[in-house]
């Protein structure tokens, strides 16, 4: 954190959170002290989920012991805390991301679930025939195909901007792309499979520039670097909470409110309604109107102390170290022979896809799992870019919070034993 920060965070009152150590966040994680195989293990896949913090894991429990009823519906005590509980974390989530206010905060089951959500109340309603919706070659199966399954039921066009060999956004023929037809332009803030963190301040200006919409998947990104929705000029903007050292079933849609109130509702049932008769059924105000049947409760409780304990430690410091274990995962990745780096973008995030000369993905990975190594193997839910790289699968290698430079030294050593095993 620069002086000026610590400054600002002074003079607001709130305790200036202790200088990045690796060693005191992995304390905070059970698992990270557990054995697999024997080994100590190296866990290298926190972009498919993260580890939980102890906080997280504890005040779930703490809700279902002591706090749990279902939430608004209840009159009795019990029912009304748990309501409070649950809306107290729609506010630490609207103030984590800087929101308007809680009211664009929609609690989904994750981020998959906040796309589908836009794409069949948002695009049913006020997309039609012929209507584009502009998309990246780089983007996870959660942001294709709900806008196929909407080309299919009404007919509009979507369109895939490429990218360029390294990786990148390739921007010119993404602006060629745009057009007065474009109606939304749905992107991925930081590529799971490639690190790429996509300029989302271009892209904004230019979809705004056509009158478009923008949807940020924002699932990756969000992990790294706190966001500003007031300050990011995005419409609609995703993340999964599993990703962000939160339980799964959790994510979050956040969305202008004005959006939110033109929105019709996408699931049917409890919670989401006005009055109810058979002939005539009225809706909630948002965000209830979105949030059907009874929510994911303890799983919020746990998203709000994934964040609170995020805003407990010093994340331009985490940034700084994550980054650093990208650097030192390249470095050591790329000077072993028959090594191959996809995705070397100039500005990318802490992940690291690669091929081996010798050996398929899946079987570097079930290599590397004998030396307690996790890392994922596979098309990372992202085939189109595969093909792109001409490429069945790559193996990944994603950093958090609480990897050390000892586990890249080990994925390393585990990954050039691993060729040699196969050759
Ligand atoms: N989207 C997750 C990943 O990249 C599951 O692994």
């Amino acid at each position: 954190m620069s002086a000026e920060a610590v400054r600002r965070v002074l003079a607001a009152g709130a305790p200036v959170p202790p200088p990045f150590d690796v060693a005191r966040i992995r304390a905070d994680f059970p698992i990270l002290s557990r054995l697999v195989r024997g080994k100590p293990l190296v866990f290298l896949d926190s972009a498919a989920s993260a580890q939980k913090p102890r906080a997280v894991i504890e005040a779930m429990t703490a809700m279902y012991e002591g706090g749990y009823a279902n939430v608004h519906r209840g009159a009795y005590w019990l029912s009304e805390s748990a309501t409070a509980a649950f809306e107290g974390a729609r506010e630490a989530v609207a103030r984590f991301i800087n929101a308007g206010s809680a009211r664009e905060v929609v609690f989904v089951r994750n981020a998959t679930e906040g796309i589908n959500l836009v794409a069949q109340s948002w695009g049913r309603a006020f997309l039609k025939a012929g209507d584009e919706v502009l998309i990246t070659a780089m983007e996870h199966h959660a942001n294709i195909v709900p806008w196929q399954m909407l080309r299919d039921q009404i007919g509009i066009v979507l369109r895939v901007a490429p990218v360029t060999d390294r990786g990148e956004l390739d921007m010119e023929a993404f602006r060629r792309l745009l057009g007065p037809r474009t109606r939304l332009v749905a992107v991925t803030q930081m590529s799971n499979v490639l690190g790429t963190i996509t300029p989302v301040g271009a892209i904004v200006a230019a979809a705004r520039a056509q009158g478009a919409l923008v949807l940020l998947d924002g699932c990756q990104a969000i992990v790294h670097a706190a966001q500003d929705m007031q300050a990011l000029g995005a419409d609609f903007y995703v993340f999964s909470g599993h990703k962000l050292y939160g339980p799964t079933g959790i994510g979050v849609l956040w969305a202008k409110l004005a959006h939110l109130e033109a929105m019709p509702p996408w699931m049917g049932g409890g919670d989401m309604i006005a009055s109810v008769s058979f002939e005539r059924t009225t809706y909630a105000e948002p965000p209830a109107r979105f949030e059907a049947g009874t929510p994911a409760i303890a799983e919020a409780i746990g998203l709000k102390a994934a964040i609170e304990y995020l805003g407990g430690i010093d994340r331009a410091g985490a940034h700084a170290h994550e980054q650093g274990l990208l650097d030192h995962a390249t470095a050591r990745l790329s000077a072993i022979p028959g090594v191959a780096i996809i995705g070397e973008a100039q500005a990318k995030g802490a992940v690291v896809s690669f091929t081996v000369d010798t050996a398929h993905p899946h079987d570097l990975a079930t290599l590397l799992d004998r030396a307690g190594v996790c890392v994922r193997a596979g098309h990372h839910c992202a085939q189109p870019l595969m093909e792109r790289f001409g490429l069945p699968a790559t193996a990944r290698a994603s950093f958090a919070i609480y990897n050390t430079r000892a586990e890249v030294d080990a994925l390393a050593d585990a990954v050039a034993r691993a060729r040699e095993f196969f050759a």
